[in-house]
C-alpha cells in the first residue's frame, strides 16, 4: 500500500508502534523524516548499545543489515526488522565468509578484529568487534605484540595502523560510498571555501584522511561540529549526516563531499532504500524479520559483547 501523505503515514507509524511496543532505531544516514519519527538516531556503536537495553517487543531496524543482525543478535528474544531486506553494505559484502575464513587459516596465531560492518558469520570467527567510535581504543586493548588482522575496511584499518604505530594484516575491503571520494573534488572545494575545516569519515581513502583537519565516526563528527567555533565544514562523508547538523547548528554551513562532479551530494544507496511506507508496512506485517541460527547468534555474540564490554556500555 502507498500512502502519499507523510503527515498520515507518520500518525499511523507512532499508532502502530505504541500499540505494538514497538521501537524505531535509525542510523545518522537515514532520510531526514526517518530520522525525525526514530525512537533514536545513532552511529553504529550507540544503535548496538541502544538496543542492548531496549525493553521493546518489535525492533524495527532503519539503517543496513549488519546493523540489525547486531540487534538480533544482541537481543535473541526480541523481533528484529527491516524494512527492506536489501538494504546491504557493500563493505560488509566485501568481505565473504569462505574466503576469509581461508585467508584467517593461513595465519592461526593471529587475533582478528572486525569492523562492525560485516555478515554475522564473519562476526563468528572474530575475536572482537569493533566500530569506527571505538577501534583505535579496541585496537589498543591488544599487548603491542599481539598479531592481528583486521577486516573488512582497508582504509580504517590503515589509518588505525598509523595513529596507534601497529602493523595489522588488512583485508583488502571497502565502502564504494567513502571510497569514491576524491582529492580533486575536496580542493574544488577548498577554493570556493578556503575557510571551511574539512571534515571525514575514517572509512575514506588516506589521501583525503591526510588533508582532513578532524577524522572520526559519524557521531565524532557530528559532536566535532556542535563544539567547534569554525562556522564551515567540508564534510567527506554520507549525506544523510547533514540533517542532524543542520538541526544542531542551524547558524553554521555544510559542504558535502559529492561523489562525483555530476552531482553535489554522496548518498549511500542501501541507507536510502528505506523510506517511511516501508517502514509502515514492516510494522503492520511485522516482517521481514531478521532469522538468524542459535548456533551464530551464540558464535556471533561473543566478540560484540566483549567490544560493549571494552567501551564500557554493558547497560542492559
Ligand atoms: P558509523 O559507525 O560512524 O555510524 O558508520 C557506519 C557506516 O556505515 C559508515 O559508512
Ligand atoms: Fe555500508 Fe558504506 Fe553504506 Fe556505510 S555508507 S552502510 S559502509 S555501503
Amino acid at each position: 500500500m502507498l500512502i502519499v501523505d507523510k503527515s498520515e503515514i507518520i500518525k499511523k507509524i507512532l499508532n502502530l508502534k505504541s500499540e505494538k511496543n514497538a521501537v524505531i532505531l535509525a542510523h545518522y544516514y537515514q532520510l531526514p523524516e526517518i530520522q525525525d519519527i526514530a525512537d533514536f538516531v545513532g552511529d553504529s556503536l550507540a544503535l548496538s548499545q541502544q538496543a542492548l537495553k531496549t525493553d521493546a517487543d518489535i525492533i524495527i531496524f532503519a539503517g543496513v543489515h549488519f546493523m540489525a543482525e547486531t540487534a538480533k543478535i544482541l537481543n535473541p528474544e526480541r523481533k528484529v526488522i527491516i524494512p527492506d531486506l536489501n538494504a546491504g553494505c557493500s563493505l560488509a559484502d566485501s568481505c565473504p565468509y569462505d574466503d576469509f575464513k581461508n585467508f584467517i587459516n593461513q595465519y592461526p596465531e593471529y587475533k582478528v578484529i572486525s569492523y562492525i560492518n560485516c555478515s554475522a558469520e564473519i562476526k563468528t570467527v572474530s575475536d572482537v568487534i569493533c566500530t569506527s567510535s571505538n577501534a583505535l581504543q579496541i585496537v589498543n586493548s591488544f599487548p603491542l605484540n599481539e598479531k592481528l588482522i583486521f577486516t573488512p575496511d582497508k582504509n580504517l584499518g590503515s589509518y588505525i595502523n598509523n595513529i596507534s604505530g601497529r602493523n595489522m594484516i588488512l583485508w583488502n575491503g571497502y565502502c564504494h560510498v567513502h571510497d569514491r571520494l576524491n582529492t580533486e573534488t575536496i580542493v574544488k572545494l577548498k577554493i570556493n571555501h578556503p575557510d571551511a575545516k574539512l571534515i571525514a569519515h575514517p572509512e575514506c581513502k588516506p589521501q583525503v584522511l591526510e588533508i582532513a583537519d578532524y577524522i572520526g565516526s559519524t557521531a565524532a563528527l557530528l559532536n566535532y561540529v556542535s563544539k567547534s567555533s569554525e562556522k564551515k565544514f567540508i564534510v567527506a562523508t554520507e549525506s544523510g549526516i547533514l540533517h542532524q547538523m543542520k538541526k544542531n547548528c542551524p547558524d553554521k554551513q555544510f559542504f558535502i563531499v559529492p561523489s562525483d562532479s555530476n552531482c553535489s551530494c554522496n548518498d549511500c544507496d542501501f541507507m536510502k532504500i528505506i523510506t517511511l511506507d516501508k517502514i509502515y508496512n514492516s510494522l503492520l506485517n511485522e516482517e521481514p524479520e531478521i532469522k538468524l541460527s542459535d548456533e551464530i547468534i551464540e558464535k556471533a555474540y561473543k566478540p560484540i559483547f566483549k567490544m560493549l564490554k571494552l567501551s564500557n556500555s554493558l547497560i542492559k
